[in-house]
Parts: structure tokens; sequence; C-alpha cells
């Protein structure tokens, strides 16, 4: 089976992620190199609802209930949208994946980060990004930058964004071959050039 490549980008809210992504597709796309972008949560169908009741439920959602909403987002998008098109030999590019979770719901929310890399294990049959990118970015910058109505996650303070961060850069401690960090402290050209630096090493 022919395999693609999977890429994963990761950082706190108001990392400037979303930008960065955008602009490499677009790197990508000029140099005809074929890929997809799909996102988590809701980078499927059942998922788009999933993503709904994450991000707009008004009542309260317990840390488990929120683990585990995240995590069948996570096995049906993995199941019927990454894993086809990385048999199809395409770049799949991903907002968010598992670090997400051990990142907000286990560092951030305080809940079992072995158990959670298990669970993750689980729903994605071990399916690990080859390369994911994470954008750190101070916790008071971050939230300073995040305009308009916030979602459910946004809305937590200053505590919950600091011990995010914390996470993921345990994380590419931990994960030094596959995960590697980008200051968002920097121009929006210079981190892209340090993405696709980053990338070539994956797609030549
Ligand atoms: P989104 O609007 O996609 O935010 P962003 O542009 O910052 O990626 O919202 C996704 C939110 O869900 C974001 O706050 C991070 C959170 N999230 C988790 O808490 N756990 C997860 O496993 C995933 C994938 C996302």
């Amino acid at each position: 089976m022919k395999k693609g490549i999977f890429i994963t980008f990761e950082g706190a809210d108001g990392c400037g992620k979303t930008t960065q992504i955008e602009l490499i597709k677009k790197y990508l796309d000029l140099n005809n190199i074929d890929n997809v972008l799909t996102r988590e949560p809701g980078g499927c169908d059942l998922g788009f609802e999933l993503r709904k009741i994450l991000l707009h439920y008004e009542k309260p959602v317990s840390n488990i209930a929120e683990l585990f909403l995240y995590l069948a987002d996570r096995a049906q998008h993995t199941e019927f949208t990454i894993k086809p098109l990385l048999a199809e030999g395409k770049i799949v590019l991903c907002d968010r994946y598992i670090d997400s979770t051990v990142a907000y719901q286990g560092y951030a929310r305080g809940q079992d980060i072995e158990k959670i890399i298990e669970l993750n294990n689980l729903v994605t049959k071990n399916l690990k990004p080859d390369l994911t990118i994470v954008f750190d970015i101070d916790s008071n910058l971050a939230q300073s930058r995040l305009k308009g109505e916030k979602d459910r996650l946004e809305k937590e303070g200053l505590e919950f964004h600091k011990a995010l961060r914390k996470g993921y850069l345990e994380l590419a401690k931990s994960n030094p071959e596959r995960i590697k960090v980008i200051s968002s402290d920097d121009t929006i050209e210079n981190i892209h050039k340090q993405c696709v630096e980053l990338i070539k090493g994956y797609i030549n």
C-alpha cells in the first residue's frame, strides 16, 4: 500500500496556526504537491456535528465527556478520512490531532496523561504523524490575540493556557523525532520559512 505523509499542526488558541497552515497549503499547491487539508474536531461528517457540541454546548460538560467526544471525532476522522488519503499517497495536513488531546484534556484539564495516550492509540489504531509542528507562544500574548466571540475552550483562563503550553513543550521533549517546536514570536514570513524547511525534509 502506498503511503502518503501525515503532518499535524498544534499550538494554543491564538498561536497563528491557521495562518501558517494556509501558507503551507499554498506552498504545496504552487509546487504541484498533492495535498489535503483537514482538521480536528470536525474533519468529517460526524465530526462536524461533534464540533458544534465541543465548541458551543452551553451547559456544563464533564472533563471525561469532553475527552471522549474529542476521541470519538478522532476515531471517525482517522478511519474514514486520514487513513484513506494516506493510502492514496497524499500529503495530509491536519490542524490538530493526538497532541491536542494530551495538551488540552491532559495537561490543561488535569486528566491522566498516560491514559489519554493509550486512548489516542486505541482510537487511531496507533497512527502517528510523520511530523508535528507545534507553534509555541507566550500564554499572555496568545490570550490577547483572541478576538471576537470565544468558544468553550478559549474562554478558559490564563492558568489553563499556561498548563497547555507546558504540555506541548513536554510532549516535544519526549518525542523529539516527531515533534518540532517553532516560536510564534516572529514575523509570519520567518515562521513560514521555518515550516517549509521542516516540511521539505519529508516531501522530497
Ligand atoms: P478551533 O476553532 O478549531 O480552534 P483552533 O483554530 O485554535 O484550532 O477549535 C478547536 C478547539 O478544540 C481548540 O480550543 C482546541 C480544542 N481541542 C481540544 O481541547 N482537544 C482536542 O483533542 C482537539 C483536537 C481540540
